[in-house]
Order: C-alpha cells, then structure tokens, then sequence
C-alpha cells in the first residue's frame, strides 16, 4: 500500500521544501520515496534554482525528485501560466502524480504557496490533493501570527473533508521566546488528537543542514514516522 502526502503550507516561503527534504530523508531509509514538485513557480531551471535543486542537494539518490511543469514568475501557478501563455493541464498532472506513488511506497508532493493557492481558473490545491487522494501535511512558521494561519488552514482542510496527518512547526529557534513556546503549547492543547512535528532552525547553507536537523514531536507520531528515532517536544514550565 502506498502513502500519498501532499504538503502545503500556511503560506509560501514557510518551510514546506526544508520539511519535505526531512521527511523525505527519514522515510527513504526504509522505503521507497518520491519528492515532487508538481508546480514549481519562479524558476526557468528548477533543478537549478527551485525546490527541485534544494530536495536533490540534500537527499541520497535513491529519491526520486521531479518537477512536473514549472513557469518563470514568481505568481500563483494559474497566473503564472496565463502570463507564459501556457495552460496547467490538472487531470494530466493528476495522473503524472498517481503514476509517480504507485511506483514508490510513499510519495509527497509539495504544493505551491498555501492550500487554497489557484492551479486553474477552477482548481486549486485543495481539489489537487483531494483528486490524488493524498493525506495532507501542513507546514507553518513557528512565529507570532501563525496561530491564525494555521487556525483558517485547518478550517479549510476540515471543511473538505481532507484528512490532516501532521502540521510541522519549521524553524523552531535555539533561543526560543515566550511566543515560539506558548504557539506550541496553545496548538499542541487545542489540537490535542494531531501529531505534530516541530524542527528545529538550522544554517541551511551548512551541507548536512536537513541530515543534522533536530526534531521534535507533540501529541503522537503519524504511522508513517514510526520507525524515525524522534524525542517528545519538552515546554519549559515556568515560561
Ligand atoms: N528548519 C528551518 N531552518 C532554517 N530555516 C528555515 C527552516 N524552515 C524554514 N526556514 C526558512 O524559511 C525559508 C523558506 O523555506 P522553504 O523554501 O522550505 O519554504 P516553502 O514554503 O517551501 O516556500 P515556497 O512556497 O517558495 O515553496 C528558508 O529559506 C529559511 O529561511
Ligand atoms: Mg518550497
């Protein structure tokens, strides 16, 4: 049986490529991994200057990494495709997606910006995930103001019926302040039944950055992070 995962984030530019390297790099130690990139925005040359590159820096080659289309502006990817003068073409992109996993024992597939982001005029990334049947992870910053972000994600996930298999907190500092605590308490009571995952902030530019990453889990550990040796994320009591 296949795992699907499709990673989206509160926003862009929040960690969903360093989370989805990590996850990438722990799981494919004991099976078969893909990472993709379905739409990758920004970027003429992905595996030189999109997340593409950024997955095949850090991950050993057994990873199978693509990127289905990419397109030049840094814009939602309906947008960005208008302006190439270029049509995402969803089903296709769809069935790319569904003939990667059967192929691998899990497959994650990174979103572009976050969960409502338009693919088309009439598709966005939440009717993406649905169509490949994918459990989603959702990636969020550790900082003041994500409470909210993460609180409308979730709504929205609820809404459609989407099942929710993790949040990441990414970039989690060493001199942690009362705010990067208390987000974590409030999420980890509020959301008492959901694993959540929080990794620590790292030089990204160090060349085992993902590899060294430490991480930590509140709650439970989802069934497919079983295997990976992760401690219980401690709050220090008197914050
Ligand atoms: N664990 C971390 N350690 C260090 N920096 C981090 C970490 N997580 C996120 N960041 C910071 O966030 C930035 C964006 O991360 P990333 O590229 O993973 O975001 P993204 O959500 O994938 O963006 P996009 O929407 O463009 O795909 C990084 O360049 C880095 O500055
Ligand atoms: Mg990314």
């Amino acid at each position: 049986m296949s795992d699907i995962f499709f990673i989206t984030g509160t926003d862009t530019d929040v960690g969903k490529t360093v989370a989805a390297s990590w996850l990438a790099f722990m799981v494919s130690k004991e099976r078969t991994t893909a990472l993709v990139k379905p739409m990758q925005t920004g970027s003429v040359s992905p595996e030189l200057n999109g997340d593409e590159a950024f997955y095949k820096n850090f991950l050993p080659e057994d990873v199978t990494i693509a990127t289905f289309s990419t397109y030049p502006e840094p814009l939602a990817p309906s947008i960005a495709a208008r302006r190439s003068e270029a049509i995402i073409d969803f089903d296709q992109i769809v069935k790319k997606s569904l003939s990667v996993s059967v192929d691998h024992d899990i497959s994650f597939f990174e979103g572009a910006g976050g969960l409502l982001v338009p693919i088309t005029d009439s598709k966005n990334m939440a009717d993406y995930a649905q169509r490949i049947d994918a459990q989603i992870i959702l990636v969020a910053r550790p900082d003041l103001g994500t409470l909210n972000h993460i609180l409308l994600t979730i709504e929205a996930i609820e809404q459609r019926k989407l099942d929710l298999a993790l949040l990441v907190i990414s970039g989690f500092p060493d001199q942690a302040e009362v705010v990067h605590w208390e987000n974590i308490q409030f999420l980890s009571k509020y959301f008492s039944e959901l694993p959540i995952l929080v990794l620590s902030k790292v030089d990204l530019n160090e060349p085992h950055a993902i590899q060294n990453m430490n991480a930590y889990f509140c709650n439970v550990l989802p069934k497919f992070l079983k295997d990976v040796p992760i401690s219980h994320f401690l709050i220090p009591e008197n914050l």
